[in-house]
This record gives structure tokens, C-alpha cells and sequence, in this order.
């Protein structure tokens, strides 16, 4: 069998969203026979001989067909231009996400040494790491779920940041001297914000394969948020900056837990669709 043929049995298996998997497949493809881009194309026509790689393509088609997202599949997945180590314990990076990215090394960029970050619910780490290369801050990446910490503690290492970036396994908020770090610059985080009832909406994709308790929260989706509003202000420094992406529609109800909580300065910044994505204000 050719490879050429193989990508194509394989679209046909897919049948009504196939052109939706195509760029996966092909993915797929290149992972499992260790091809580049180029080297794909390339040798598109010639004959399968790697028998180990065929079968491992094979197992990974049949995940993929089931359901599973592509980023769980190859353990990898890209976020701010940089690759980051993921499995099953942790929320795939999403590209809203990178606005609060954005947002936290803008603002992190006019402050003066030394500069102190907690990211709350860190997961796969991409806010801190990505804040870590992108910035002087030190970060305490904190989060309540132990194998996600170990992922988290992968991607250190694959960034080599295991200096600048300290691991904390804590509920929210733990006792200051967990830390070893604070008070802080910038509270940083993507809580969990999907009420109850939006989850049982969530396609397969999502809800048989992301861990819920990384994107379910109670009270509508508020209540981890309301936890971090109220616990915010006594690990930040004063002048200190919150940052938090949040869901569809909560901006009014997150711009009052904010408000009551002591916070002023209340922004919000738009995501690609025009909905108020990320939260920010000051202590
Ligand atoms: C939406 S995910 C964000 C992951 C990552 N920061 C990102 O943006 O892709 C939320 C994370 O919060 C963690 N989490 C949920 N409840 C928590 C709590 N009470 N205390 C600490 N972490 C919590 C979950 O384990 C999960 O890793």
C-alpha cells in the first residue's frame, strides 16, 4: 500500500465531517511514520514498509475516529508558537487562552524587577510558562490536581525552566509559605467557568475525553472564580493586577464578584468572536 492510498482509505473511513479531518489525518500520518511536512509529500507515492508504524497509525485512526481530539493522540499540542506535553489529565490549550497570554506579559512588561506571578489552575502550564520565557517573573504554577502537576512538571523541564517556575499542588488558596513566593505582581488564571448544564451540551470530543473537573464549575459556571476574587487580594501586593479569562456572557456577573471583592479598574478584553474574554482589574 502506498501512503497516498492509506490517506485516502483512511478520509473515506470519516465519511460525513472527512474534509474536517483531513489536515488531522495527515497528522496523524506524519507522527506515527516519523515524517516531516516535506518528507510527507514526498514520498506520498511510495510503498509502506514500516510495519511497526502502520499498525501504531493504525491504533491512533481508530482513536481518532472515536472521538478522541487529535492533541490527546500525539501528546502534544501548541500554544504561543511553542509545544507543550499534554495527556488526558490536563484541558487541551485553547486559542482564547492566548489572549489572556498577551494580556499578562503586556502588563507584566512595565514592571520593574523583581516581578511575581501565581497561575492559578495551571494544567498543562502554558500561562506560566509561556509568561516565564516571555518575561523576568518568577511563577508559582499551582494547581489541585496531581497528575496535572505532573505534566505541568514535563513541559519545566522540556522549557527549562525549572528555576523560574515553582509547581504548588493546592485547593485554593493554600497558606502563603506554600508558595516560597509572594505577594504577588499579577494573579493569573483560566478557572474552570462552564456551569453544569453547558457541560451536558459539550460534544463527545470534550466530554468523554477533557478532565470535567479542569472546565466544570458550580454556581453557573462563577463559583471557582468567586473563590479566587475573594481570596486574591491577600497574596497580592498593593497595585497588584488580576487576570482571569472567563465564559460566554459572565462578564457582568464577574465584573460585580470583582467589585465587591475590592477590586477597581474592571476591563474586559474582547476574544476573536467580540466576547469579553478576559477580566482585569486592580487591587
Ligand atoms: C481551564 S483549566 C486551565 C488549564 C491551563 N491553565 C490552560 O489555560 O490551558 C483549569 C485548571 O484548574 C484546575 N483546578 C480546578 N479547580 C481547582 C481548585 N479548586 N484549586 C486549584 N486548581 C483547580 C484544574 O485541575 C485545571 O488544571
Amino acid at each position: 500500500m502506498l501512503y497516498s492510498e492509506l490517506f485516502n482509505n483512511s478520509l473515506r473511513k470519516f465519511k460525513d465531517n472527512a474534509e474536517e479531518k483531513r489536515l488531522e489525518i495527515e497528522i496523524l500520518l506524519r507522527e506515527a511514520f516519523n515524517l516531516s511536512k516535506t518528507g510527507y509529500w514526498t514520498r506520498k507515492n511510495e510503498v509502506i514498509t514500516d510495519k511497526n508504524a502502520l499498525s501504531r497509525f493504525y491504533r491512533w485512526r481508530s482513536r481518532l475516529f472515536k472521538g478522541e481530539p487529535l492533541a490527546y493522540i500525539t501528546g502534544e499540542k501548541e500554544s504561543f508558537s511553542r509545544n507543550f506535553y499534554l495527556n488526558r489529565h490536563v484541558l487541551i490549550p485553547r486559542p482564547e487562552t492566548e489572549i489572556l497570554i498577551e494580556e499578562a506579559i503586556a502588563s507584566l512588561k512595565e514592571k520593574k524587577n523583581p516581578v511575581e506571578v501565581l497561575d492559578i489552575g495551571t494544567g498543562s502550564g502554558i500561562i506560566a510558562i509561556n509568561v516565564a520565557l516571555e518575561t523576568a517573573a518568577r511563577v508559582a504554577a499551582l494547581d489541585k490536581s496531581r497528575p496535572a502537576l505532573q505534566v505541568l512538571k514535563k513541559n519545566l523541564v522540556l522549557h527549562n525552566l525549572r528555576d523560574k517556575v515553582i509547581p504548588v499542588c493546592a485547593d485554593l488558596f493554600p497558606l502563603r509559605n506554600k508558595y516560597k513566593r509572594g505577594p504577588f505582581d499579577l494573579i493569573v488564571s483560566n478557572p474552570p467557568y462552564v456551569s453544569e448544564a453547558e457541560w451536558e451540551e459539550l460534544p463527545v470530543s470534550i466530554k468523554h475525553y477533557e478532565p470535567k473537573v479542569a472546565l466544570v464549575a458550580a454556581e453557573d459556571g462563577l463559583a471557582i472564580i468567586r473563590r479566587i476574587a475573594g481570596g486574591a487580594k491577600d497574596y497580592l501586593k498593593p497595585g497588584g493586577r488580576i487576570m482571569l479569562e472567563i465564559g460566554h456572557g459572565q462578564s457582568k456577573k464577574v465584573a460585580e464578584i470583582l467589585r465587591e471583592a475590592g477590586f477597581f479598574k474592571v476591563e474586559f478584553v474582547d476574544d476573536y468572536n467580540n466576547i469579553p474574554r478576559v477580566a482585569s482589574a486592580v487591587i
